[in-house]
């Protein structure tokens, strides 16, 4: 095993962090590790703001759902999914940006420069956490942070020196996840998820001292009955993507 193998399948998201500042070379080339990563037809879609007045953390750990955590760590980062730059310098209206593809095309650019950051950031000993919290009032981050039309929010990152050990989470068996040569139906690995839900309890019993207690099927099964940000079509509409 290589140690980038070993660093990756360390991972676990970090949210409490030291005072300890990240040092702005760093910071910088955490950024570059980010850009490096491989980006659709070069389009280079991410913006990636950093957020670092006190006032408008408060507002994002608000807006998020009260995760104290953006306040707390040395940087938190918002990765915007931005068509607008190259609207800007090819010269096209606006309307030429508005195609569903585009919307994936500039949303798989903006994780694989968050992912690429997060693992350089890991390999310094830094911690992180993503943060989907923000898109619970995408409008709000939007007009926080003067987001123009053909920019949207993806997600927020918080980054800093962790100041706990949590233990890392288990992920499902790669039965189901890896298929040969076409796709294998979901009932065919009922054995294996089965018992993978039985590691994902013990994991939930053990990180709470025994008050939650529920497998990863019953996980899906929660969060498939309500309804997730039901207004982020319009959101995403209105900001100029995915019109046709
Ligand atoms: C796009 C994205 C958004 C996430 N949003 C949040 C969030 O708002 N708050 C939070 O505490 N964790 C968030 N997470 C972290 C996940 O909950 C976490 O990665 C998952 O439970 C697996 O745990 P691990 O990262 O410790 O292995 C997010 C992760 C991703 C990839």
């Amino acid at each position: 095993m290589t140690d980038t193998i070993k660093l990756l399948k360390a991972h676990r998201s970090i949210r409490r962090y030291t005072d300890r500042p990240v040092d702005p070379e760093l910071f910088n080339e955490l950024l570059r590790a980010g850009q490096s990563a491989a980006t659709s037809s070069f389009i280079q879609a991410t913006t990636v703001i950093r957020v670092s007045d006190a006032d408008i953390r408060e507002q994002f750990v608000e807006l998020s759902g009260s995760q104290k955590y953006i306040a707390q760590a040395a940087e938190f980062l918002v990765f915007c999914a931005d068509l607008k730059r190259n609207q800007v310098r090819s010269g096209q209206a606006e309307e030429d940006f508005s195609w569903a593809e585009q919307l994936i095309t500039a949303t798989v650019d903006v994780a694989l420069f968050a992912q690429n950051m997060v693992v350089a950031a890991e390999s310094a000993g830094l911690g992180i956490c993503y943060i989907g919290g923000i898109r619970n009032n995408p409008d709000r981050v939007s007009e926080l942070l003067s987001l123009p039309k053909l920019v949207y929010p993806v997600f927020g990152l918080c980054l800093g020196y962790p100041d706990q050990n949590p233990g890392k989470k288990p992920r499902l068996p790669l039965e189901p996840i890896c298929h040969q040569d076409k796709y294998a139906k979901t009932e065919q690995f009922a054995g294996e998820i089965d018992q993978y839900d039985e590691f994902v309890r013990d994991y939930y019993v053990a990180r709470s001292n025994g008050k939650l207690e529920f497998t990863w099927s019953e996980q899906m099964k929660k969060q498939a009955a309500t309804q997730s940000r039901p207004f982020m079509l319009d959101f995403l509409n209105k900001k100029g993507f995915i019109n046709k």
